[in-house]
């Protein structure tokens, strides 16, 4: 049966499940400019955007990381980056000696091709005036031979942004 305490709860939640949905609302209007699509409407037509917000933020990060390499990299790891560099490693050392390809020691703001004594492949020669800077790295890395073409890299490349960010992070702590 109801009593007064059971209806004073009752009342409450319900006052307490609308706050939030409010607060939500407020909150998904604020991260989420609704532009074009959202322009004009009603309370009631932008309160239906809560329930796409979750499916819009994923392209708009998707895309964000393609671009913004800077970004990546400053929440980039360099101990996830040893994992990743496993996959390097039959190629590349980090002790000053080259294998099958360069050393990397300090390869992030060297130029590219400028390890002596190394046979680089003619594209990469001829881009031997260019730094390798972080775009320049994360281009490479996730698809040598479309971002190089002609490169002797026999490496398909790392698809996950942040498995590159990672890496060069890596990279970067081994002058
Ligand atoms: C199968 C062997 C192989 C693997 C695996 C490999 N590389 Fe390479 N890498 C090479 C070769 C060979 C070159 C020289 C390319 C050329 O001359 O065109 C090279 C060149 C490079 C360069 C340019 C160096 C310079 O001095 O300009 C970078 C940077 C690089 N690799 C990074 C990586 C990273 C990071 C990985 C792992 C995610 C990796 N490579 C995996 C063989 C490999």
């Amino acid at each position: 049966m109801f009593d007064t305490m059971t209806m004073t709860k009752a009342v409450g939640s319900v006052c307490g499940s609308l706050l939030v949905l409010m607060l939500v609302n407020w909150a998904a209007d604020g991260l989420y400019h609704v532009g074009a699509t959202g322009h004009g409407a009603e309370g009631g037509v932008t309160q239906a955007y809560i329930i796409d917000t979750g499916e819009e933020a994923a392209p708009a990060e998707a895309e964000a990381e393609t671009v913004d390499v800077a970004a990546l990299m400053a929440s980039a790891d360099p101990v996830a980056g040893e994992a990743v560099f496993k996959k390097c490693g039959s190629c590349h050392k980090l002790d000053g000696s080259n294998g099958v390809g360069p050393h990397l020691n300090g390869v992030v703001g060297r130029n590219l091709a400028a390890v002596q004594g190394y046979s680089y492949s003619e594209a990469m020669a001829a881009k031997s005036a260019e730094p390798w800077t972080e775009e320049a790295l994360f281009a490479y890395l996730e698809n040598p031979k479309k971002a190089i073409p002609g490169t002797k890299m026999a490496f398909a490349g790392l698809p996950k942004p942040e498995d590159r960010a990672n890496v060069i992070a890596y990279l970067a702590a081994n002058p």
